[in-house]
């Protein structure tokens, strides 16, 4: 009677972890569906402009980084309590994109990415925090 009691603790351990991990499990967010006003938008802060540095890496480390990661990888602290798995800015396929497309995702977001409209409102400042992740 104890073994088999013993057994059962265990079983049901066992399945209260299995049930957890699955409820935790991250998912991809899958494609985005981008605006066509978006995707023509054009980045007013030009490559190596000294603001991408400063004020984009300062926006990032304030706004972005506790999610996205110091390198930009996804793996910031906040990023395992997430449903959404936060994605990469070092891929070539993110550095692809249009800086309209990268606009819409970093700024006016969805779900579990928050919309930056309200507290980063100088668009120069969109645009440097934009081409820091870029270059990340
Ligand atoms: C609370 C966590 C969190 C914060 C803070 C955050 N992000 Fe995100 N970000 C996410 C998640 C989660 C996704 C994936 C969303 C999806 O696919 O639905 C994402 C996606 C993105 C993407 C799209 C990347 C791709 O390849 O699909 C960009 C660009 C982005 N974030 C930029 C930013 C910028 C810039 C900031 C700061 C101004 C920021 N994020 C702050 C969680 C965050």
């Amino acid at each position: 009677m104890k073994n088999s009691n013993r057994l059962a603790a265990v079983i049901i351990t066992a399945l209260i972890f299995i049930a957890a991990n699955v409820a935790m499990a991250q998912k991809a967010g899958g494609a985005w569906n981008i605006p066509a006003n978006y995707k023509t938008k054009k980045s007013t802060v030009k490559a190596g402009d000294p603001s991408i540095n400063t004020v984009g890496k300062d926006l990032f480390a304030k706004h972005c980084k506790s999610c996205h990661g110091a390198k930009g990888l996804g793996d910031g602290p906040k990023s395992a309590t997430l449903k959404t798995i936060v994605p990469s800015f070092a891929t070539s396929k993110f550095k692809a994109q249009t800086d309209g497309e990268v606009y819409f995702q970093a700024i006016v977001g969805r779900d579990e990415m928050p919309n930056f409209e309200k507290k980063i409102t100088d668009d120069a400042d969109k645009w440097a925090v934009i081409a820091y992740i870029k270059s990340l």
